[in-house]
């Protein structure tokens, strides 16, 4: 049967994209801590441009998304693509070049945001060189995986693909609408967008980057690797096909609620409001058909801790598409509008659902590519577990009191019309809030350092060619 040896999956970049999710994880949660810690003590600035909170944070931004968010859903979009299509990727030297090609971005974004070098747009930050690069690789990718799609060897499409294929050519279509400039010089560059409409776009990208960078591509994770680990089928098929075709169709109307009250005009903060408070029936229709699959098999729950992981980033789903569209409401948004509440409903998407539901997938598919049974200690990975969810919830909770004492303090008024607290009276008042997500994130993070080591104690005992050789096994079982 020599034929089908070229015919096993590939693992290798599957496994490459994989270690690398673990080690921006690191860098990226690594750096949001020392953010946190920065605004804790603001000595810790070293009164050095390169390492000042202003340069630092957009570093951190783009570590956690693109590189740890990115890295996985590059891994687990090859590894679920190959399996649901029963064929081996498409263009293995094209998959090779996205890999090397992603890690070439990041080293670039980790040089050029502590030097200085913005284009100023919120997650889209990198000089135009590197938005061509960027370019290149995502075409390559979507190359490779559309190609997978078209070669499989069964008669549909599973949709965890038809996830991952909208998150694909959504982030494309965004990336390369909004990124539209006009370089001066190597290093700088203008928007061809002005004023309101360059808002618009901006935050047109910047919801979408949510919608399907955070949210679509984790739903094709969430679609294949939950009910995986659960052992049951999707709880229902015909509910993931409303749930692709309404969030799709919503979630690109939704971007003028980061804009409410601006110069803006009023009708398009009114739409972004009304499709904002839609976007919480798809978003739930996804959550309930991921929480249901676990019908019949809760039981699980009490010994499978990467299942504890893959459900309660559901329920931190749920919890932030429910928080995210009222805070789309006009009259909550004159509260929460930049206050901390924004930060600790980003951290509950991106923590609570984007963080774990990749930790819980990674540990699915780890020892899947590494040839072994199952991660190194079970038991480590339930500490992790613990440590992410108390972590979680300690960062969101001081956040959500830090908010919202801002935003009343912000708007309190005397008799006289005279503000009653100065900018620096609530300043003083969050410091506490501020001390507690540094103790929240630090806990996360430690669990991301014993992910490492258990990754590193599965790949040190393993053997990758077992891991091709059962997968030509079973694409063979296939035939
Ligand atoms: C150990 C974990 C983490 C810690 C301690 C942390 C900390 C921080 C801090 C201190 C800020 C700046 C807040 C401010 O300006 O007031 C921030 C911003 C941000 N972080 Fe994190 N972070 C962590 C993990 C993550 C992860 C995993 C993601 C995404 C997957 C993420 C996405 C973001 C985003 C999008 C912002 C900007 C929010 C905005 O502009 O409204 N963070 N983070
Ligand atoms: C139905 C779903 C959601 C809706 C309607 C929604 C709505 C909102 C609203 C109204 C804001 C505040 C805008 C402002 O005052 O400036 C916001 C901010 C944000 N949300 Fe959500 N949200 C949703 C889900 C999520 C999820 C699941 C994530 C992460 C995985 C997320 C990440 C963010 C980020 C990063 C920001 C901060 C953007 C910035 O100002 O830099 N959202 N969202």
């Amino acid at each position: 049967m020599n034929t089908t040896t070229s015919a096993a999956y590939n693992y290798k970049v599957v496994r490459q994209f994989a270690i690398m999710t673990v080690v921006w994880g690191i860098v990226g949660m690594g750096l949001g801590v020392f953010i946190a810690a920065q605004l804790v003590w603001p000595e810790l600035n070293f009164g050095l441009p390169w390492t000042s909170f202003g340069r630092l944070r957009p570093l951190h931004t783009n570590a956690v998304i693109f590189a740890f968010g990115g890295c996985a859903l590059f891994a687990t979009s090859y590894y679920a693509v190959q399996r649901t299509s029963q064929a081996t990727l498409f263009a293995p030297g094209l998959a090779a070049f996205t890999f090397w090609g992603w890690q070439l971005v990041i080293l670039l974004a980790a040089i050029s945001l502590p030097l200085g070098y913005t284009s100023s747009k919120e997650y889209a930050e990198l000089e135009w060189p590197i938005d061509i690069l960027i370019t290149i690789v995502w075409v390559s990718y979507a190359i490779v995986f559309f190609g997978t799609v078209i070669k499989r060897r069964v008669s549909h499409v599973y949709v965890g693909n038809w996830f991952f294929g909208a998150f694909i050519l959504t982030v494309a279509l965004l990336h390369l609408v909004n990124n539209l400039e006009i370089p001066v010089t190597l290093t700088k560059s203008y928007s061809v967008y002005a004023g309101a409409t360059d808002a618009m776009v901006q935050w047109w990208y910047g919801h979408n980057a949510v919608g399907f960078f955070l949210t679509a591509g984790f739903l094709g994770m969430m679609y294949y690797f939950v009910p995986k680990q659960a052992g049951r089928p999707v709880y229902s098929y015909r509910l993931s096909i409303v749930h692709f075709w309404a969030l799709i169709a919503v979630y690109i109307w939704a971007g003028p609620h980061h804009l409410h009250y601006t110069a803006l005009p009023d009708w398009a903060q009114s739409l972004g409001m009304v499709m904002s408070l839609v976007l919480l029936a798809p978003s739930w229709g996804g959550m309930i058909n991921g929480m249901m699959t676990l019908s019949g098999a809760w039981h699980k729950l009490r010994t499978d801790p990467i299942l504890r992981f893959l459900v309660v980033s559901l329920a931190f789903y749920g919890m932030s598409t429910f928080e995210g569209p009222m805070m789309a409401i006009k009259t909550v948004n004159a509260l929460s509008h930049y206050t901390d509440w924004t930060i600790g409903h980003v951290h509950a998407g991106a923590l609570g659902w984007v963080a774990m539901v990749s930790i819980g997938s990674l540990y699915h598919l780890l020892p899947k590519v590494y040839g072994r049974e199952q991660m190194h200690s079970i038991g480590l990975i339930n500490a992790h577990f613990w440590l992410a969810t108390i972590g979680t919830v300690l960062y969101i909770a001081s956040m959500w009191v830090n908010g919202i004492a801002q935003g009343l303090m912000w708007r309190a008024v005397n008799e006289d019309g005279t503000l009653t607290y100065s900018f620096v009276e609530a300043l003083e008042a969050s410091h506490p809030g501020f001390v507690v997500r540094v103790i929240g994130g630090a806990i996360f993070f430690s669990g991301m350092l014993l992910m490492a080591w258990n990754v590193w104690q599965t790949i040190r005992a393993s053997q990758p060619a077992e891991a091709e050789a059962a997968a030509r096994y079973s694409l063979e079982g296939a035939h």
